[in-house]
């Protein structure tokens, strides 16, 4: 049999999502050599880290000629919603190198919640019903609010680092958060407006891997992105995450895949948007009936701290026959264990919070991993912290009280000033 072809391979992004990818992709034996820009004190375990914002696409180009790069994966939303796929295959000297992750085209199915929710009305997805406003239509944007029963959900349209979504209580509470979004909150992302009907159900997400002709689906995850236990208090980047989610059973799988999963990726085909990368379908269920209330177009985090280590498959050969379009040769191997991931984060997160602290004890990480977020390395060569969320602590076991006890146990092993954890990850899910 022929050698298969080895990767130097470039990955972007620097949260605990991108630690998880830099530790599988660096269990590879197709990986030659795995640069990560810029990365985090974590990422340096499996691989180089690299000072370039994955904004700076002439700077990514010349590190990927000069680096001999064969292949660039793309963590985070932004770089894709910018277009860094259509700057490689645009050029000459880039196309031929794969960028895992949509065109501009496909990431708006992210970029824009307006777009979005045409797209799952032409393709008849299930989805909450919704109308858009801009500053043009603010009075039959309030007008509309009168009648609206409560609560009622308003979301940016664009990009807002994960606070353009308000769930409002009363009329007087959305009327002001219209008013505040079209004038502007969130810069030129909140100049359209979605209000949508509130849906109540149990949230759980879904993620393909898909190369344009077909999708691969992988491990599904519920996250918890509210900041106190029972899921109270304010929305965080993700406090935690457990996989597999037992209620979403095969009818809910059948249901998922014929009526939003096959859809999307049809959808996307018919109106040529080329998309060979991952989709991330945030779900609701209603009754036991599945409605899409986000796309990303990108891997979840915390999520992928608990897909990843349930995955079997050779992440390197998966992105490889996404890029060349053979997914379709591919199945999916999945570790049948349950994961779950407890973040550690900085005292006061989401609000204002100090940076700088050492942390201690992750030499001390047992039967789990310790995939690192908001960390930093100082001049003394500690490892400090670096952002909210700092540590993801994953373990594996038959259940989640078993798992979320590794996971707990980590947690609490390892320290540092202000450090706060939830310890009901996947709680409400345990029968
Ligand atoms: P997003 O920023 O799009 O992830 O949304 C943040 C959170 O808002 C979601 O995880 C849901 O908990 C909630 N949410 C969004 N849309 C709806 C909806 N239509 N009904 C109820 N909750 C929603
Ligand atoms: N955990 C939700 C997200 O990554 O958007």
């Amino acid at each position: 049999m022929a050698t298969l072809k080895t990767f130097r391979l470039l990955l972007l992004g620097s949260g605990g999502r991108e630690h998880a990818f830099a530790w599988k992709l660096a269990q590879s034996k197709r990986c030659a050599k795995l640069f990560i820009a810029p990365g985090n004190a974590g990422t340096l375990a499996h691989g180089q880290n690299v000072q370039i914002n994955p904004l700076d696409f002439p700077a990514l180009e010349k590190f990927v000629i000069d680096n001999q790069i064969d292949m660039v994966i793309v963590g985070p939303e932004e770089p894709l919603v910018r277009g860094i796929w259509d700057y490689f295959q645009e050029r000459e000297h880039l196309k031929n190198i794969p960028v895992i992750g949509p065109s501009k085209a496909g990431a708006v199915l992210e970029g824009s919640k307006a777009w979005s929710k045409k797209f799952m009305l032409r393709h008849k997805i299930p989805t909450a019903g919704y109308q858009e406003f801009t500053a043009e239509t603010l009075d039959a944007g309030l007008a509309y609010l009168k009648n609206h029963a409560l609560p009622i959900v308003l979301k940016a349209d664009g990009l807002a680092a994960g606070k353009g979504v308000v769930i409002c209580q009363s009329h007087a509470e959305a009327e002001a958060e219209m008013r505040e979004m079209l004038g502007g909150k969130f810069g030129a992302s909140s100049a359209r407006v979605v209000v949508e009907e509130f849906l109540t159900g149990i949230e759980f997400s879904v993620f393909a891997l898909t190369d344009g002709k077909t999708y691969k689906i992988l491990p599904e995850a519920k996250d918890y992105k509210r900041i106190g236990e029972g899921d109270t208090g304010p929305n965080t980047g993700g406090m935690g995450a457990v996989s597999p989610v037992l209620f979403v059973d095969s009818a809910m799988w059948t249901k998922v895949e014929e009526r939003v999963i096959r859809p999307t990726v049809e959808g996307l085909k018919k109106e040529n948007i080329p998309y060979k990368g991952f989709i991330f379908f945030g779900f609701i269920s209603v009754n036991g009936e599945p409605f899409v209330i986000e796309y990303n177009c990108r891997m979840g985090d915390p999520e992928t701290e608990v897909v990843l280590p349930r995955l079997k498959n050779d992440l390197v050969t998966l992105f490889d026959n996404c890029a060349r379009g053979t997914l379709g040769r591919v199945k999916i191997r999945t570790d049948k264990r349950t994961a779950t991931t407890v973040f550690l984060v900085s005292g006061g997160y989401p609000g204002n919070y100090e940076k700088g602290k050492v942390i201690t004890g992750l030499d001390q990480v047992k039967s789990g991993i310790a995939f690192q977020a908001g960390t930093a390395i100082n001049k003394a060569g500690e490892c400090i912290t670096a952002g909210g969320r700092v540590i993801a602590l994953t373990s594996l076991g038959k259940d989640i009280p078993t798992a979320l006890r590794k996971s707990n146990r980590n947690a609490m092993t390892i320290q540092f000033e202000g450090k706060y954890f939830r310890r009901d990850i996947g709680k409400d899910l345990i029968i």
